[in-house]
């Protein structure tokens, strides 16, 4: 709390007016309006309004507003289209072309580091999920499997099933000789539900000490003309302040100097809508240590021109990495084609991905935090006048790339590391229904590769089988459950 904070013993109950200090501050930042309905305020409701007020950095906050609406109608990266290049071809790893061994000498490197207790998970898990609905965090949500597990299940069985194949590859099959640290970052919006689903669900067979939970802030909505919403006539609308948030929160909560202290040197980042993010993936770690860089992300191949997702380029020759938005790119740039490849020449997607060394998280976490250029988001925002279209203010995780001395890309296979939750089911892509539908088809075909049968009473392309994360973390490890074995699709295959 800060010092002005009022309490209710500060503040006289029959207060007419708003205090002149705090209005005065607000004026000088066209900020007035939020005390427009003071009149019709109840003493309690106006304590409610001061301290609210009182609790944003006004000056901060302007700053912000300012800096990022004169920069929006440029393009978001703040790029001129001609400063924009394609990824060289030695930054990126296409998917399985190295030589033979590539592979197997990446998937060493990365247990050895897991199990040196070298890695941690950190989940972005602090966005409002509006396009999905519902009042749970995303996390909790069951996208229709046959196990019904939620997405925060499917994770942390993952990061389960990894500590058990760490501790094999280094000949230590005793159990909780391998531990991988889970960050959690939430909200104000998701943190109690997100902290209660763990805790009633026993923390999925995870130690509750190897998850830490920590907030992003938040940050408030504003109009067209950069004048707050107000969520109610006491209460200013804020919103999360983007997964890009994510930077600032880890050191203002002081978890940089933790990962520090328990030895972490690669924090491997995720968003929590991919229903098939392959967490902790030990290729992609070493991967990342082999080519020494400090930031690298998964990438998939666009799928066609005109796909609404943003695409990793070069922010002018000889710069460094970035991420430009579907509608920052002209048409004639998105479909332009590589003549060499013959791949389009902007072609690798940003899924939300990354590898960062805590050394570089320090960095930008520093830099990013000074930052004042934020995107504009336009969203509906819940409002006195009902819910009214108006903009959030967000950092974005890949915001931090264009401070990376050195940035590699990793080319993974869609169908086998990103299924999307964004939109409710009925909607035309991205849903619970098509997430559940790819884990599905990627399951199947592993159990078939494993000498397994299927059998089905619907058609295959809308059912199959469920692989348990705790069984196997890739396809591998299946012979000895699905050889010979018929199985009744749909349902979930488990030891
Ligand atoms: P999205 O951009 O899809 O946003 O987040 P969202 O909030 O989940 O959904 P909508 O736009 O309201 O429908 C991508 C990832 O970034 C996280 C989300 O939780 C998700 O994992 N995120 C987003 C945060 O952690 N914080 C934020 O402020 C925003």
């Amino acid at each position: 709390m800060r010092e002005l904070m009022a309490d209710a013993s500060s503040l006289p109950q029959q207060r007419q007016t708003p205090p002149q200090a705090l209005l005065e501050r607000l004026k000088d930042f066209g900020q007035e309006d939020a005390f427009a309905l003071w009149d019709e305020l109840s003493p309690e409701e106006r304590l409610l309004l001061v301290n609210d007020i009182e609790s944003l950095d006004l000056s901060r906050i302007d700053r912000v507003i300012r800096c990022s609406f004169r920069s929006h109608g440029q393009h978001d990266s703040g790029l001129p289209m001609a400063a924009i290049e394609p990824v060289p071809e030695s930054w990126y790893r296409q998917w399985r072309s190295g030589p033979l061994g590539t592979e197997r000498g990446w998937w060493k490197m990365g247990w050895k580091a897991i199990s040196d207790g070298k890695l941690a998970v950190l989940l972005l898990s602090g966005g409002q999920g509006t396009r999905l609905g519902g009042s749970d965090p995303k996390g909790c949500f069951n996208i229709g499997l046959p196990s019904g597990k939620s997405l925060f299940q499917l994770q942390a069985e993952r990061i389960l099933c990894v500590q058990s194949l760490a501790a094999e590859a280094i000949n230590d099959g005793s159990a909780g000789s391998v531990q991988i640290h889970w960050y959690i970052m939430t909200s104000p919006f998701t943190d109690e539900a997100t902290r209660k689903f763990f805790e009633s669900h026993k923390f999925f067979g995870l130690e509750p000490d190897q998850v830490t939970f920590f907030q992003q802030g938040t940050i408030p909505c504003v109009s067209k003309d950069g004048r707050f919403i107000m969520e109610t006539p006491y209460k200013v609308a804020k919103a999360p302040d983007g997964n890009g948030g994510v930077y600032t929160a880890l050191k203002s909560s002081k978890l940089l100097e933790n990962m520090s202290m328990r030895g972490i040197k690669y924090v491997d980042c995720y968003g929590v809508d991919n229903a098939l993010v392959r967490v902790a993936d030990p290729t992609f770690l070493g991967y990342f240590i082999d080519k020494g860089v400090v930031t690298a992300a998964k990438v998939v191949r666009k799928a066609y021109p005109q796909e609404k997702v943003g695409v990793f380029v070069r922010r002018g020759k000889g710069g460094p990495l970035t991420v430009v938005e579907y509608s920052e790119l002209d048409p004639s740039m998105a479909s332009a084609i590589n003549q060499g490849t013959g791949r389009l020449r902007y072609c690798w997607s940003n899924v939300c991905l990354h590898m960062f060394t805590l050394d570089f998280l320090n960095h930008v976490a520093n830099g990013l935090e000074k930052d004042s250029i934020y995107h504009l988001a336009e969203k509906k925002i819940p409002s006195i006048h009902g819910h009214t279209m108006g903009f959030k203010l967000e950092q974005f995780i890949f915001d931090a790339f264009p401070y990376a001395p050195s940035t590699a890309l990793f080319e993974v296979l869609r169908e086998e590391e990103f299924a999307p939750v964004k939109n409710i089911n009925g909607s035309t892509f991205d849903t619970p229904e098509s997430a559940k539908l790819l884990i599905l088809r990627l399951h199947s075909r592993w159990v078939v590769a494993a000498g397994g049968f299927l059998t089905h009473s619907v058609p295959l392309y809308a059912t199959g089988v469920e692989v348990s994360p705790l069984c196997s973390y890739a396809g591998e490890n299946l012979e000895a459950i699905c050889r010979g074995r018929t199985f009744h699709a749909p349902c979930e295959i488990t030891f």
